[in-house]
């Protein structure tokens, strides 16, 4: 059974497992999941519930985090900003979302975008903007499989990068 929510205090090893998954294919860094090496599972889970009440945040903004179970084995992840910055537009959006290396071509990125959108209808957005590399087919794929209209693709310079922005209507 699928299941959508927050990580919670009984997931430790499945987040270990999940973790592993990325690092076992050689993928250092996660899109959209910003809990620390160096943090204990706890503060992990204490963390990412702060940032979705808007607490702890530092510079950045409003910001939640929904893991995606298949039973009990965590096969993916977005991370939804509340709202954009000027940074955020140019890269970021409102959505990212990342799905574990085994896991992927079974449809669980869309279910990830899927739920977000419904999400951002909570938040009362009429459409949301979601931004990845224009080498990125599986998150094009994912964005085009919601419906995503792009907008138009720049040069992000802080990270020298090209972004392509696509918008979805809610
Ligand atoms: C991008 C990502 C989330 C896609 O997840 P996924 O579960 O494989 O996505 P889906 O199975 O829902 O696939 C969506 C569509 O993209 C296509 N697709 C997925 N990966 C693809 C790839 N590597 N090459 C070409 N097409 C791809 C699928 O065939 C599908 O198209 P279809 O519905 O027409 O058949 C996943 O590859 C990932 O986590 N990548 C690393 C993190 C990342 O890039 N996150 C996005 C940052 S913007």
């Amino acid at each position: 059974m699928l299941r959508f929510g927050p990580l919670t205090l009984s997931e430790e090893p499945a987040l270990t497992t999940y973790l592993r998954g990325f690092a076992d294919a050689g993928e250092g860094e996660i899109p959209a999941y910003f809990g620390k090496p160096e943090w204990s599972f706890e503060q992990t889970v204490a963390t990412l519930a702060a940032w979705a009440r808007g607490e702890e945040l530092g510079d950045f903004v409003a910001n939640t985090t929904v893991f995606l179970r298949d039973g009990d084995v965590l096969v993916g992840h977005y991370n939804f900003r509340h709202e954009l910055t000027p940074r955020l537009e140019q890269h970021g959006g409102h959505i990212g979302y990342s799905v574990g290396p085994p896991f992927r071509r079974r449809g669980f990125g869309s279910r990830l975008l899927a739920h977000g959108m419904d999400f951002g209808r909570q938040l009362g957005l009429p459409r949301i903007l979601v931004t990845c590399s224009p080498d990125n087919p599986g998150s094009i794929g994912v964005i085009r499989n919601q419906g995503g209209v792009l907008q138009d693709t720049i040069f992000f310079e802080p990270l020298e990068c090209q972004v392509s922005r696509f918008w979805v209507e809610l």
